[in-house]
């Protein structure tokens, strides 16, 4: 068979809406027929300074021709710079870091290292967070985690200011529970926020016992929310940070971030794993050049104006039409939920009529939702050609 006329037969999963992308610089890519498409997804959330940044290319070549990989007793300059990068960031002096090579990864790490040293038995967290392809964040058995059920708490008026004093909160078993692992907004794909008050009660509890707080920033780091770290809007101070996607731009590398607190509890033990990439020198290098670009262009502001200016106009177009019910947004991430769409094919329908119009945007296929994480440089033009889009499709709408 020549995959090529048939990619269905040969990838498995998800529905292929292109299947002959050859091509991807900044925030498009282009099919073999030259057509180019605005990736309003940044790929599955990964490519934060666009595709291809011109940094990250040379980086690619400098470092993979110098050292690209090292075993588990060596290791490079370059992990270490890295690694206190990371640390400076998070504002973590004294803390510790590894690099991984997938989200997935970096969470399941982070739960790995502290179920090592926490008091009690589970984890708490969202039934709504996705935190990984596999593993015990994945699977969130019983025996290991409490999931807290927050579908209440949207309809709740006393959500803005919650202090976790009610009796929905009174279900969660803290004699039980030595850590929280938070996911700061995606909400599998879907953009919620958990209430600030929610959170702040959750891991002041947590800590409180003596426990651990985790943050899974695979989807918001970066400065996908307009923080570095969706955390930051969150106003706790987490004791493990898991990074990923946009941390390599595109690149498969993700890190596992300890504070100096998170240390001191794990003292010298090491966290059994071993994993061929991890802290490889090739990943580190893009990881920094990302950093440095983030930071030398100015991308944390310039993701939260965009953000701003996108949220703006999808306000704009939801004055014009009756078929959007939520505009859900932070930053760079955001959500478009249509109402009465019980089927999903209105939600279906926009989302292919916007790919063919060379507009790529998030879709999951259960919810009437479609999602908009594009790179921090996205351009002023770019967001009012999909705009005016937009608001055309929905005048089509069947
Ligand atoms: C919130 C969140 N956490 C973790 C992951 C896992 O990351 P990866 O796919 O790189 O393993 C994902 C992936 O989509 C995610 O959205």
């Amino acid at each position: 068979m020549n995959p090529h006329q048939n990619p269905l037969q040969w990838l498995p999963g998800h529905e292929l809406l292109i299947h002959d992308i050859v091509k991807a610089d900044g925030c498009h890519v282009t099919d073999s027929r030259g057509k180019r498409y605005l990736d309003l997804e940044s790929g599955v959330w990964c490519t934060s300074i666009g595709h291809a940044h011109p940094r990250v290319l040379k980086v690619l070549a400098r470092q993979a021709a110098a050292v690209a990989h090292t075993g588990f007793n060596y290791t490079s300059p370059v992990v270490a710079d890295t690694a206190r990068r990371l640390l400076g960031l998070l504002d973590f002096d004294g803390g510790r870091c590894v690099l991984l090579c997938s989200g997935s990864e970096a969470v399941e790490f982070g739960v790995r290292a502290a179920r090592m040293v926490i008091p009690r038995p589970l984890l708490l967290t969202m039934t709504d967070s996705y935190c990984g392809a596999y593993g015990s964040a994945h699977a969130k058995r019983p025996e290991e985690w409490h999931l807290f059920d927050w579908t209440v708490c949207k309809r709740c008026p006393a959500a803005r200011s919650c202090k976790g004093g009610c009796e929905h909160f009174a279900t969660i078993p803290f004699d039980r529970i030595g850590g929280h692992l938070l996911e700061p907004g995606s909400s599998s794909g879907l953009v919620h926020f958990p209430p600030k008050k929610l959170i702040q009660a959750m891991a002041t509890t947590v800590q409180k016992e003596g426990g651990l707080v985790l943050v899974n920033e695979v989807t918001t780091g970066m400065g996908r929310t307009g923080e570095w770290f969706g955390f930051q809007h969150y106003g706790i101070a987490p004791d493990i940070v898991a990074l990923g996607k946009g941390l390599g731009a595109g690149y498969p590398v993700s890190a596992t971030v300890f504070s100096p607190r998170a240390v001191r509890m794990l003292g010298d033990i090491p966290v059994p794993y071993a994993q061929s990439h991890q802290n490889d020198p090739l990943g580190a290098a893009v990881a920094a050049t990302v950093i440095d670009v983030i930071e030398e262009e100015g991308l944390i502001d310039k993701g939260r104006r965009t953000g701003a200016r996108l949220l703006a106009g999808l306000m704009a177009v939801r004055e014009s039409t009756d078929r959007i019910v939520h505009i859900r947004a932070r930053g760079l991430m955001l959500a478009i939920e249509l109402g009465d769409d019980s089927l999903r094919s209105r939600t279906a329908w926009l989302h292919r009529a916007l790919v063919q119009r060379g507009f790529l945007v998030g879709r999951r296929p259960k919810a009437p939702v479609l999602r908009l994480d594009p790179p921090l440089t996205l351009a002023e033009e770019d967001i009012e050609a999909f705009l005016a889009a937009l608001k055309d499709l929905f005048k089509q709408m069947p």
